[in-house]
């Protein structure tokens, strides 16, 4: 059997937009200094009454609108996020129960910024299962509610938003799975030995505190680009295609350089790589969903495109999935 195929995408952003500027009038930071070490020039961030579940559920309408199916008609939600609305319960049965869906299969997935990456690749493994028909993959977050405002080397390089997928099960056993549209093969890794050089320094059962953003920004830079590179060439040989086949890479927003680095290392031209890191910052599991529905709307990213989705963050975690659109 063949993976899920997509059916729709949809994204949301918080209304308030916070540029370099802004931040410069706050803290000892320049947009010079943002633009050149990151490539971003602004950032949504929440505001009062918005949250994790109201950005998750307004990005989940918007793709179901788009893939064109009934709410009731979703067996399974996964979202991923590090911020969820509360400790407990699940961020995704405040979505299921929004949409009125109430029944289906509703959970979060923590893998920091490539926890979109371990959803999808969860939601094609479940579908293929047999667990249901069709799958909502959601990625959403408010990181600016664990930044520490006054620490100018990690406040200035996240936002907030979310992005969603529907995907449902398809493709026969002898479908051909280089042409037939769906999930070709996904990888995921982890190596919790990095714990230190990026995490929330709280927890409910350490602190009792939500806690704040820690992270040595140059080393985990120099991890992502090499296990970026390592993880899209995994998926590239399992699906056996080459780089040259792959019509867009869709990557985790954190730093244009880290782009830059990682498309050059495989061959892969700049043109081929959607950024929005510019537009959104490092929105961390909703940067994958918000940079490809970003190009799927302006046209860029077509039915029968080969995209492949990679991102990495704390953990460390990291992954790649190819998938025909
Ligand atoms: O989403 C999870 C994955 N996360 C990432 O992939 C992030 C990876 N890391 C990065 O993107 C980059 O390492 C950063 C953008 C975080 C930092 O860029 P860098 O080129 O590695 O800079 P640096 O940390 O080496 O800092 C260079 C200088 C330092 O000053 P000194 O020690 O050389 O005097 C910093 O204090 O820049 C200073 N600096 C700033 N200056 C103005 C750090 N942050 C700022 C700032 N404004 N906001």
């Amino acid at each position: 059997m063949t993976g899920a195929r997509l059916l729709g995408s949809g994204s949301a952003l918080p209304e308030r937009v916070l540029t370099n500027a802004d931040l410069a009038a706050q803290i000892d930071t320049s947009d010079e200094w943002i633009v050149e070490r990151t490539g971003i020039r602004q950032r949504h961030i929440a505001g009062e009454g918005e949250t994790t579940s109201t950005l998750a559920i307004a990005a989940a309408r918007a793709a179901i609108a788009d893939a064109g199916v009934e709410a009731s008609s979703i067996d399974l939600i996964i979202l991923a996020t590090a911020t969820p609305d509360n400790t407990f319960p699940a961020t995704a049965t405040k979505v299921q129960h929004a949409l009125g869906c109430n029944g289906c299969v509703a959970f979060d997935v923590a893998a920091v910024c490539s926890g979109f990456l371990y959803a999808l690749a969860t939601a094609d493994s479940l579908l293929k299962t047999g667990m249901g028909t069709r799958a909502l993959v959601i990625g959403a977050e408010t990181f600016s509610r664990i930044l520490d405002w006054e620490d100018r080397t990690t406040c200035v390089l996240f936002g907030d938003g979310a992005g969603a997928i529907v995907l449902e099960a398809s493709g026969e056993a002898g479908d051909d799975a280089s042409t037939a549209p769906g999930i070709l093969t996904s990888r995921l890794h982890a190596d919790g030995a990095q714990h230190d050089l990026l995490y929330v320094d709280g927890g409910p059962s350490t602190t009792q505190t939500v806690g704040h953003l820690r992270m040595k920004g140059r080393e985990v830079f120099r991890h992502a680009v090499v296990n970026l590179a390592s993880v899209l060439n995994e998926v590239i040989e399992d699906a056996g295609i080459s780089a040259e086949d792959i019509d867009w890479v869709v990557p985790h927003q954190a730093n244009a350089r880290i782009l830059d680095a990682t498309a050059r290392k495989l061959g892969i031209p700049s043109e081929k790589v959607i950024v929005t890191v510019d537009q959104h910052a490092n929105t961390s599991a909703a940067s994958v969903p918000l940079a490809f529905d970003t190009a799927r709307r302006d046209g860029r990213i077509k039915a029968g495109d080969l995209v492949v989705f990679e991102a990495m963050g704390g953990g460390f975690t990291w992954g790649a999935s190819l998938m025909r659109v």
